[in-house]
């Protein structure tokens, strides 16, 4: 059977770390590939981040891989301009991508490359799961010229939906974050998670972690954690400070997933570091491990999946670094490795 999958090279990096990706899924399996533009090519293109026709091809695949988009030639604070990142929001929201599941484990390897002590980052093996379509995100905006204002909303329904991904992902622990001190969504996920837990999940434990709290453990204590679940802003910033326990966010993927059936999409947690496009030296890892979560929860091939994830980790072994990692491989050279590796 082929696999149809829409690739969404987007801006900076992203077109740099999606073509490795296409070289190795293509060793792996028979896949049929249809690339799109998207973010803030396709507003230079078409006036807009994404077209209806863009989205529909995404509705109608069978799993979407995503670079990155967004960069300084989009940069504005006017909030009549289009911005990249308003494709990549409207994506997530048109595909119904509601969970957005963030692996944070370290390889072992790579424990001397973070900046944290290696003591403290071993065995660390949890997963961020993110809320992705609800809260400070998607509530009305307004901006005057004196004022400006962002609401935050949740309902119990999407509360209720997440809090079952991260429960059911869960093998010892939830670790719910709010900021149930303050805020009212706070405590409306608080009490929804522990009427989920109490009626479906008893057996799991939950713990509620304000989310300053949880920022600070992180980095104290990351094996303390099994699963995070946590709302869409909070989530957006604790696994940026989560990937540098695996030593670079170059190193961390993610897949976002809707109601069974839909197409997940499939992206690195980084985005399209201007700093370093056009350099050739974006690490290709995080973009080769999203693909990894292509092939498992995207199309369920566990073991095309877990060769990717062999392979990444045999060319670490045998000493692959790119220059996020204190390195100088670049990006074909990353690539290369990991393909020699690939069994
Ligand atoms: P960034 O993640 O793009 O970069 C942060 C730092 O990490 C930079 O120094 C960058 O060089 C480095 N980095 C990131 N990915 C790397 C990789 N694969 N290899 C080596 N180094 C890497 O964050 P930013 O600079 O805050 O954002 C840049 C643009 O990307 C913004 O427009 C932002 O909106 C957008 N963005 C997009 C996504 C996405 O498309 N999913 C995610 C985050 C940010
Ligand atoms: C991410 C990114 C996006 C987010 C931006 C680019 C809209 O930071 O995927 O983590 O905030 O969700
Ligand atoms: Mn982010």
């Amino acid at each position: 059977m082929t696999h149809r999958i829409v690739t969404l090279p987007g801006d900076g990096i992203g077109p740099e770390i999606v073509a490795p990706a296409v070289e190795l899924l293509k060793r792996l399996g028979d896949f049929e590939f249809d690339e799109r533009v998207f973010g803030g090519a396709s507003i230079d293109a078409s006036g807009t981040a994404l077209t209806d026709e863009v989205l529909d091809a995404c509705r109608g695949a069978d799993a979407v891989l995503l670079g990155a988009v967004g960069g300084p030639k989009w940069d504005t604070t006017d909030p009549h301009a289009p911005r990249p990142e308003q494709g990549l929001l409207g994506l997530r929201k048109g595909l119904g991508l509601y969970a957005n599941l963030r692996p944070v484990k370290p390889i072992p390897a790579l424990y001397d490359a973070s900046p944290l002590r290696r003591e403290r980052i071993e065995g660390t093996d949890l997963l961020v799961v993110r809320e992705l379509t609800g809260g400070i995100y998607f509530g009305e905006k307004q901006r005057t010229a004196e004022r400006a204002s962002d609401l935050c909303e949740y309902t119990v329904e999407e509360i209720e939906r997440i809090a079952r991904v991260g429960f059911g992902a869960a093998r010892s622990r939830v670790s719910s974050v709010d900021k149930a001190n303050v805020l009212e969504t706070s405590r409306l996920w608080r009490e929804t998670v522990m009427r989920v837990h109490s009626e479906e999940f008893p057996h799991v434990e939950l713990e509620h972690v304000l989310v300053d709290n949880a920022a600070m453990q992180l980095v104290s204590s990351p094996r303390h954690f099994d699963v995070i679940l946590t709302e869409n802003l909070f989530g957006d910033i604790l696994s940026d400070e989560a990937a540098m326990l695996t030593g670079s966010i170059g190193m961390l993927p993610s897949a976002s997933l809707g109601e069974r059936g839909g197409p997940g999409l499939f992206e690195p947690v980084h985005g399209s570091a201007p700093d370093i496009a056009g350099q050739g030296i974006a690490n290709p890892l995080a973009t080769f491990l999203s693909a990894a979560l292509l092939l498992r929860h995207g199309l369920a091939l566990e073991t095309e999946a877990a060769a990717v994830e062999s392979a990444v980790q045999r060319a670490l072994d045998g000493g692959l670094r790119t220059a996020d990692l204190g390195g100088e491989a670049g990006t074909a050279q990353a690539t290369r490795a990991v393909l020699d590796n690939l069994e």
